[in-house]
């Protein structure tokens, strides 16, 4: 039986009359330290394996809906046009959740750039969902917000939570078991750079690319076996604070999954020569004992993982590098 979104929103809302007029809320952006790449059902996003990310705290996505005659959205102050590619894909979400007749202005305000493997998808329906669920009074559970927003972008079920953050790939055909839990573990000096060297937008979607890696990448197959042997390890590292085992994990999921998208056909290569100049710059700090490692997504930026006693060399390495501290603030800046 093939099960529609509606039907799976059906059972999580209960009911679709709005309560106010206004809300806005927020929902940080994410970084996975072990990738979710390859989904078992398109419709529901659901994964083909469990992924482990880390919250951006500050960097995301602030979405403010008002009830409106009309539908209209904004995304840093800039009006998109119906048939854009964001309005399209954001309001065919919103339908999921709003009887036919109400419309939505929604202001869209990010703080990280879209669409350049940057996980602004994961943030925009997050925070479409968290807004959704004060401007409807819906006062859903995490578990109920992170399985809506899942719908939207898999990655977004992790972007409900703060810090580090587990999805479970679930096994049931209607995705109730999928769904993202934040870890109960506080990193204070636990920092994550990132590098923007392109702000331009990927060419191969990341659902068009880990469905093509499925289809053809000879790689790929290895992949469900690698994140259940890695996974554990991650969780351990982060529960016991060994920095070197979360970065060396981390760093070799991020080449490894890159390596399932070049064996693909065609191939897919989200890098540019400043990604390949950034890791080898990463290499050689390590070589000279600095414990940084590095991770990227569907796109040619590349983000940095250390822990504040070297964010100096770090940052002398990398001047343009925007550092976040996804436990907060602990020391001067
Ligand atoms: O949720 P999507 O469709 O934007 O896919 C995200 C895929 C990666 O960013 C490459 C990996 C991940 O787990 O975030």
């Amino acid at each position: 039986m093939k099960l529609e979104p509606r039907e799976i929103v059906d059972q999580i809302l209960p009911h679709r009359i709005p309560a106010l007029d206004l809300a806005e809320a927020y929902a940080p952006a994410n970084i996975a330290l072990c990738k979710y790449w390859g989904k078992r059902n398109e419709a529901l996003k659901l994964p083909l394996t469990g992924s482990l990310s880390i919250s951006l705290a500050e960097l995301g996505t602030r979405m403010r809906c008002r009830v409106a005659e009309t539908d209209g959205l904004e995304i840093n102050g800039e009006t998109q046009a119906p048939d854009s590619k964001a309005f399209r894909r954001l309001f065919s979400f919103l339908d999921l959740f709003r009887e036919a007749g109400t419309c939505f202005q929604i202001q869209s305000t990010n703080t990280i750039p879209m669409a350049a493997g940057l996980a602004s998808s994961a943030s925009a329906f997050a925070s479409a969902v968290n807004t959704l669920n004060l401007l409807y009074g819906w006062e859903l559970s995490d578990r109920s917000r992170s399985i809506l927003s899942r719908i939207g972008s898999g990655s977004a079920s992790r972007s409900i939570c703060p810090g580090f953050v587990e999805w479970f790939c679930g096994e049931q055909a209607d995705g109730m078991d999928s769904y993202a839990e934040a870890m109960d573990v506080s990193w204070p000096e636990f920092r994550v750079g990132i590098l923007r060297l392109s702000d331009a937008e990927k060419a191969v979607s990341s659902g068009v690319g880990m469905q093509r890696t499925m289809d053809t990448s000879v790689l790929y197959q290895s992949w469900p076996a690698q994140v259940e042997r890695d996974l554990p390890v991650l969780r351990e590292a982060i529960r016991e604070k060994d920095f070197a085992c979360l970065g060396k994990t981390a760093e070799r999921k991020a080449m490894a999954v890159q390596a399932t998208m070049s064996a693909a056909w065609p191939p897919i290569l989200y890098w540019k020569p400043e990604s390949v100049v950034t890791l080898q710059g990463v290499h050689r700090l390590r070589a000279d004992g600095v414990e940084v490692y590095a991770t990227m997504d569907a796109g040619p930026n590349v983000k940095l993982l250390f822990l504040e006693q070297n964010r100096d060399e770090v940052q002398s390495a990398f001047p343009d590098l925007q550092v976040v501290q996804p436990f907060g603030t602990t020391c001067q800046d």
